[in-house]
């Protein structure tokens, strides 16, 4: 048995794990299960987080932990992937208000230590510098939340951004304004510019965890999980991560044709 261990190859050493769950609800929970170790293992971990509707049940069951558990986020720092120019923290599309109404409201972070890209500023580029020299002051994202566009976009990194980019501003594509036009009275409301990490910004982090659920993510699954490696599925690129989590709902995997694992704490793999 003892010879087996050694044999048998340990998660380190692989790139990428993909777990299918039932179900949303299941998925979330064991999404938040991960991001508890991490943070046990480590109090005062450097959480990256995402907006949209994927992460919603990963910080419901968050918060959860936090009120029933005592799970301590108080020498936690995060760092958002993205926010609209133009929208002021205030403004309940802004993704600075999403955090705080879904997460940050609820648990006891220290708001000296949340980072979420500032749309308002007067100096976008120094400030997209400034935000990648944060991340390296705070040691560096140890893991990181992501969402994936039905395009295969991560934060706004659509389709054609290179992948070895860093945090700058975005022209929106009409079909991502199409998309979050559902969310502004009207699609010209959805501002068209935002910050986001770059697609290297996020391939530093020591740890990624990408949620998709819903049968409109299956495409984007494939391509990013088994498709070619290619700047036009951004998500694409998680193939090459040292250490990246694809937690994924039946429906959203239902295009992937691979055997994959139903969690993420097994410690041998095939
Ligand atoms: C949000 C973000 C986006 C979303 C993606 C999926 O911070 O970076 O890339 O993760 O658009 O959005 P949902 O989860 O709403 O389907």
């Amino acid at each position: 048995m003892a010879q087996l261990d050694v044999l048998q190859p340990k998660k380190e050493e692989f790139t990428m794990l993909v777990i299918v769950k039932n179900n949303y609800d299941l998925l979330s929970k064991e999404a938040a299960k991960l991001v508890a170790d991490r943070l046990r293992k480590k109090p005062n971990l450097v959480l990256g987080l995402a907006t949209g509707s994927s992460p919603l049940g990963l910080y419901k069951e968050l918060i959860r932990m936090h009120k029933d558990e005592g799970l301590d986020f108080s020498k936690v720092t995060t760092f958002n992937l993205d926010e609209y120019v133009g929208l002021p923290p205030t403004h309940d599309q802004s993704y600075h208000y999403f955090m705080h109404e879904n997460l940050f409201k609820h648990i006891n972070l220290d708001v000296r230590h949340i980072h979420v890209p500032q749309g308002m500023a007067k100096d976008i580029d120094a400030f997209c510098a400034w935000y990648e020299q944060r991340i390296v002051e705070c040691g560096g994202i140890d893991l990181q939340v992501l969402g994936i566009g039905g395009n295969g976009h991560i934060a706004f990194n659509e389709p054609g951004s290179s992948l070895g980019s860093r945090t700058r501003i975005k022209t929106l594509t009409g079909t991502t304004r199409v998309d979050n036009a559902r969310f502004f009275k009207s699609k010209e409301e959805v501002p068209r510019y935002a910050i986001t990490m770059g697609v290297g910004t996020i391939m530093d982090a020591k740890e990624l965890l990408l949620l998709a659920n819903k049968t409109s993510k299956s495409d984007a699954v494939k391509s990013a999980v088994e498709g070619p490696i290619t700047a036009m599925c951004p998500a694409s690129i998680i193939q090459m991560h040292r250490s990246a989590f694809v937690f994924v709902d039946k429906d959203a995997a239902s295009k992937l044709t691979g055997t994959y694992n139903d969690t993420w704490e097994s410690k041998i793999f095939e």
